[in-house]
């Protein structure tokens, strides 16, 4: 009975997480900020961000050895700030600086994140036309917002931004979570050089 139970419970949730991966990939809405919360910790982005930490400090230590304290980190497509848990957690227990600058389109998960202390900086922008000065951030992050690049400027603004040795920084999550021939060729035609292309894509500025 118990085991039945738990069946049922966990293929509830299943449907109930179904449903809101359909409600945004065909609404686009990302204004309830409580719900997405709710949907982005049933996917484990809340875990997924200490992984992400993990790799963002081999690259900063890297960074830091070159004499740049605190790492300039920006991430675009922010939402509640769950990622920017992850890294400043991870950072912070490895003793790097930093100082997290959160950007989304919806004005609503950014006063969500902010409330609650994930990241130092929120701005609300478009990712395709950055809203910031050339060369001013050692890393660039971005998870789960591909399909919203209609622009085709998504990485000449990410090149734009970093600092040479910069580094561009894309966990692959989703039913096939490995970085497409398209994207790399996309980096890579707007001068980054690639790093790592299987779970993560991962470019640097020259
Ligand atoms: C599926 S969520 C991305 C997952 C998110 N990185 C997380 O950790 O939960 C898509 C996000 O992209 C944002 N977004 C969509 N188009 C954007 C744009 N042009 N510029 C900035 N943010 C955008 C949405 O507001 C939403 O927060």
């Amino acid at each position: 009975m118990r085991t039945r139970g738990r069946r049922n419970k966990e293929s509830q949730l299943t449907d109930e997480l179904r449903c809101e991966m359909i409600f945004y990939a065909t609404t686009h809405n990302y204004s309830d900020a409580e719900r997405y919360e709710r949907f982005a910790i049933d996917c484990k982005l809340d875990k997924k961000a200490l992984e992400i930490g993990a790799v963002v400090r081999g690259l900063v230590s890297d960074l830091r050895e070159r004499g740049r304290p605190p790492v300039q980190i920006l991430e675009t497509a922010s939402a509640t700030g769950l990622t920017a848990v992850g890294v400043v957690a991870e950072l912070t227990r490895a003793r790097i600086m930093c100082i997290y600058t959160s950007l989304d389109a919806e004005q609503n998960l950014l006063n969500y994140a902010c409330a609650r202390g994930r990241g130092h900086k929120f701005v609300q922008g478009d990712f395709e036309a950055l809203p910031f000065s050339d060369e001013i951030f050692d890393v660039y992050i971005m998870m789960g917002a591909a399909g919203y690049r209609p622009k085709g400027t998504f990485y000449s603004e990410a090149y734009r931004v970093l600092r040479s040795g910069g580094y561009y920084v894309m966990p692959q999550i989703g039913p096939q979570p490995t970085v497409s021939e398209r994207e790399k060729a996309d980096a890579m035609s707007a001068g980054f050089i690639i790093i790592r292309a299987d779970n993560y894509l991962i470019a640097q500025k020259s």
